[in-house]
């Protein structure tokens, strides 16, 4: 078999000898109609004939594994990828540190590796759901693209879960694929697991957020889960990442651009406060508060995806060998956590506070500052961009406390600055700190398609370079008649 290169003469391509595993191969033949019913039905709204320019995973050798074609969507080829095994992997944390990897799932962590993956699962799909109206009003051919480039791969991504699930889970795993494809964003009988993926998407900048910040929650998963003592997650997470890359670049660029869009904008018009909206808005931009606003929303429904602070969970799914930490081979401890602590922030009688817990049961929150690490570096990238236009404004992450439903601050109200607010003065203030509902019309406004090639919105700038290296004016969808 070759594990570097992917074989597409397959009905389903992979690099984990599928051909010889007859009973998963029919399991994930069983599974594949439905899956094709789902997508024409919850992808891509409108674009299903469409050729998109899209890359498809023809290795996993990290230098050149995409080719890039035009491809119809509907016959995109998902397949199964896994990072090729490393030899003698031992497991990097919790109590069986340092013994060998498992090629098979040890019977006492079945059920909690069986929900983790389930829920990284869920969320693949739902996020295609979320999406799923976008093209209609893409600013761009190039952001159509994208846009498309990423929901194939969350296609691919709920392939990783389900191979797992199919392979390693016998029954009840074929149980739980199929339930994957039932569950639907934003329904009332069968929503999706978590909340982030149950909110709409109903906007370009909502999607660039969402790729900057839910992706980036995806990726703090995918990269704790690629610490894993169970061999075949952390191989199907180390490709993962490698596609997930891509969505946070789509995430990243597409704010950053916004933001540039505007600066110039004001810049052009001799518009001096950005505070100023309705001047600003005028130009038919989207003024900086208003992209704060948005910010606050998407930053804050994502902390919430780390669950809550202090976690006896998060503490047995690393002990276990489960769930490792965000680039747990290079720190340099006992990779146990028995005796140490981490410092958490608290909500202790009316006051925010930091506490010592022990550091184990506070994995999550330590996910989380990584997290808000990484989140922290690109706005600072946000904030160059504005500054080299010479616009006086900065972007910022809200405080930890604002906007909560889970966790420590779920019951209490705070400020982006982290001031807590009695109901009643949050009452008054959130739409200053919030999209409001006259924000999001104002957005929806602009959403206005441009589907001529080297065409853009005029509410964002041209990407500095093209996708593949394609020139300004490449036709990166052809939209069938
Ligand atoms: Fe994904
Ligand atoms: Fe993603």
């Amino acid at each position: 078999m070759d594990i570097i290169n992917v074989d597409y003469r397959e009905k389903i391509p992979n690099n984990v000898n599928l051909t010889e595993d007859r009973r998963v191969l029919k399991a994930l033949e069983g599974w594949h109609p439905g899956y094709l019913n789902w997508w024409k039905d919850m992808g891509p709204d409108g674009f299903q004939e469409a050729m998109v320019y899209l890359r498809t995973a023809v290795s996993v050798d990290p230098k050149g594994w995409a080719k890039f074609d035009y491809v119809k969507m509907p016959d995109y080829r998902w397949g199964i990828l896994l990072a090729p095994p490393e030899e003698n992997r031992k497991i990097p944390f919790g109590e069986h540190y340092g013994e060998p990897a498992w090629q098979e799932v040890p019977g006492e962590i079945r059920a909690t590796l069986r929900r983790l993956v389930v829920i990284q699962g869920d969320t693949e799909p739902a996020s295609v759901e979320q999406q799923r109206h976008l093209g209609k009003t893409a600013p761009s051919l190039y952001d159509m693209r994208n846009l498309f480039q990423v929901n194939v791969e969350e296609g691919r991504h709920l392939w990783a879960m389900v191979y797992i699930l199919h392979k390693y889970f016998g029954r009840d795993g074929r149980e739980e694929a199929d339930e994957l494809l039932r569950r639907r964003s934003g329904s009332d009988d069968a929503p999706r697991m978590l909340g982030a993926f149950n909110e709409a998407t109903p906007d370009w900048l909502s999607f660039f957020m969402f790729t900057f910040f839910t992706d980036r929650d995806g990726k703090m998963q995918l990269e704790s889960l690629a610490q894993s003592g169970f061999d075949p997650l952390s191989r199907t997470c180390r490709f993962m990442l490698t596609e997930e890359a891509h969505h946070m670049f789509v995430g990243e660029t597409g704010i950053g651009r916004t933001v540039q869009r505007t600066c110039e904008a004001m810049k052009a018009a001799g518009i001096e406060d950005p505070n100023d909206i309705a001047k600003v808005r005028a130009l038919g931009v989207i003024d900086l508060p208003t992209i704060q606003k948005k910010l606050n929303l998407h930053y804050s429904l994502s902390l919430d995806l780390f669950g809550s602070e202090v976690s006896t969970n998060a503490a047995n799914a690393f002990s276990s060998g489960i769930k490792g930490r965000f680039r747990e081979t290079t720190i340099d401890d006992d990779h146990r956590l028995e005796n140490s602590t981490y410092p958490v922030l608290k909500y202790i009688n009316g006051e925010i506070k930091l506490v010592d817990e022990p550091a184990l049961t506070a994995l999550n929150m330590r996910l989380r500052d990584d997290y808000t690490q990484d989140c922290a570096k690109g706005v600072e990238r946000f904030n160059k961009i504005i500054e080299r236009t010479g616009v006086n404004f900065k972007l910022a992450l809200p405080h930890v406390a604002f906007n909560r439903r889970i966790g420590e601050f779920k019951d209490v109200e705070a400020t982006p600055s982290g001031v807590l607010l009695d109901p009643a003065n949050w009452a008054k203030e959130k739409d200053k700190h919030l999209p409001s509902s006259s924000d999001g019309d104002f957005i929806a406004s602009l959403m206005k398609p441009v589907m001529e090639p080297g065409q853009f919105a005029p509410w964002i700038s041209p990407p500095k370079v093209g996708i593949d290296n394609k020139p300004g004016d490449f036709e990166y969808v052809q939209i069938a008649a």
